[in-house]
């Protein structure tokens, strides 16, 4: 028997819980730290996609990538909803693969008519293999490499060009291979600043990434003379985690911009892709648009600078990955050692750490966690959840707000769904946790837990080494 406690009671893990709102509004996922499924059971348990957190981990051990598919489809269902509701022209909704890749996910993406943005061969082989149509697949990269160009031709996937040299790598192979034509999109960098950690921000004109917006003319009358290359639009990404709605509305009206200097050129560019960038709560303190605001705010903006320049509305495109999948995934952990520094601090250990979430270590990331088998606890205690990894750095959230742990109790870490897995290590030789999906009571692995076997598979000893 499921009970949802009342929203007043502010303990330990159930002020997490999404909010049952009485009237239809969408609760957009981005704004909860919880995947919408999320419940306490009569047992004080977390529970998720209707299965007990706990008893999911005494099944697939630990620690485990849990994520909730209801969660993640409701999350495209609104970007797709969104778009249809606030954008009178064509418009599909990309899934920037690089957050979380697998089978499952990208199987799940494709059923929900979704495409997918890959960013390298592995990324576009799975895509593919997941039964995702090449039609809807994009191809991103800043140095892509002949191989992983000639897949995607071969594949008839759309390649988003990045800059010069690719320009002339792209032409050189399709003379060699014979090929009529490929469909291109440009990556411009639109020299807009938002505010971000650095390292996640890339529209800023001193990026690695994109066509200088300088080289504009010259890049539209170079592609205009290519009969092999069928260059149907332009895309731009300006960051990550991003909050305001601005930056992206200024985008927006500059990429029209670019519509139509291609037209001077001959160009007839009939899409845009405006790239991902809404931001997530992680922390109650984060306040992100919801998918819809986020979606209405650009299909807005564009549809006015069309009118203003007088042109066609183009086939707009987005590619969200962490307001996507994020939200949708938390990561379950199993308590071992702690120990207390009087007047300094207390460190509770987990069975994992930065091989299996970077985030923290690389961005300052701040997460927030529960205990799974304590939900309605009380919080009375403030410790640093450490990592197992032989480095001190290793720390996942410092200050948590927890109820009295101990040894082998469950802590869940939330919105992990996205930049987890996909930057995950096998560093000091952890194998990757398993990842479950879950939904209406049932579990199903959707990635296997590595194994011993598993981490040495790739190693090779030369005979002369052999004992
Ligand atoms: N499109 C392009 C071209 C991108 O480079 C990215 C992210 C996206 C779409 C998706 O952005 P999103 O909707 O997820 O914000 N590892 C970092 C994030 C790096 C994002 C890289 N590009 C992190 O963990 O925060």
């Amino acid at each position: 028997m499921v009970s949802t406690h009342p929203a007043e009671v502010q303990n330990a893990g159930t002020q997490y819980l999404p909010q049952r709102r009485n009237t239809s509004t969408n609760i957009s996922p981005n704004q909860e730290l919880l995947p919408l499924t999320a419940k306490v059971n009569s047992n004080d348990n977390l529970e998720i996609g209707g299965c007990d957190v706990t008893t999911l981990v005494e099944q697939f051990g630990s620690p485990l990538y849990i994520l909730d598919e209801a969660t993640l489809r409701t999350a495209c269902q609104q970007y797709r909803d969104s778009f249809k509701k606030y954008y009178p022209g064509e418009s599909q909704v990309l899934y920037a693969s690089k957050a979380w890749s697998c089978l499952a996910v990208c199987a799940m993406i494709a059923s929900e008519g979704l495409g997918i943005d890959v960013v390298s061969g592995g990324e576009l082989y799975t895509a593919l293999t997941a039964g995702m149509s090449p039609e809807k697949i994009y191809l991103h990269g800043n140095n892509k490499s002949r191989a992983e160009l000639t897949l995607a031709i071969e594949s008839g996937v759309t390649i988003v060009v990045d800059n010069w040299y690719e320009l002339h790598t792209l032409v050189e192979i399709l003379k060699a291979m014979s090929v009529p034509s490929t469909r291109i999109m440009l990556r411009l960098t639109p020299g807009i600043e938002c505010h971000t950690h650095e390292y996640i921000r890339t529209g800023h004109l001193d990026s690695k990434f994109g066509f200088d917006p300088n080289d504009l003319g010259e890049v539209f009358e170079f592609v205009s003379k290519q009969p092999t290359l069928n260059c149907v639009g332009v895309h731009a990404h300006i960051g990550s985690q991003i909050f305001e709605r601005q930056p992206h509305q200024d985008l927006g009206a500059v990429m029209v911009q670019w519509l139509r200097d291609a037209a001077k050129y001959g160009l007839n560019l009939t899409e845009l892709n405006v790239g991902g960038g809404l931001g997530i709560k992680y922390v109650e303190s984060d306040d992100p648009p919801s998918i819809e605001e986020w979606v209405k705010a650009i299909c807005e903006v564009v549809q006015a600078a069309c009118a203003a320049e007088n042109l066609p509305l183009p086939k707009l495109l987005s590619e969200p990955g962490r307001s996507l999948i994020a939200p949708a995934c938390v990561t379950a952990y199993t308590i071992g050692s702690s120990k207390t520094i009087p007047e300094i601090r207390t460190y509770v250990a987990i069975d994992g750490g930065m091989s299996d979430n970077p985030r923290p270590i690389t961005y300052q990331s701040v997460y927030r966690a529960v205990v799974a088998n304590k939900l309605s606890a009380p919080i009375t205690e403030t410790v640093t959840i450490a990592g197992k990894h032989c480095e001190s750095g290793d720390i996942l959230i410092k200050n948590a707000q927890l109820p009295k742990t101990e040894a082998g109790d469950i802590l869940v870490v939330m919105g992990t769904g996205a930049y987890n897995y996909s930057m995950a290590s096998n560093y000091n030789r952890l194998p990757r946790p398993a990842a479950v999906v879950v939904a209406d009571g049932e579990a199903n692995l959707i990635l296997q837990r590595e194994t011993y076997q598993d981490l040495i598979r790739q190693d090779c000893l030369p005979e002369r080494l052999k004992s």
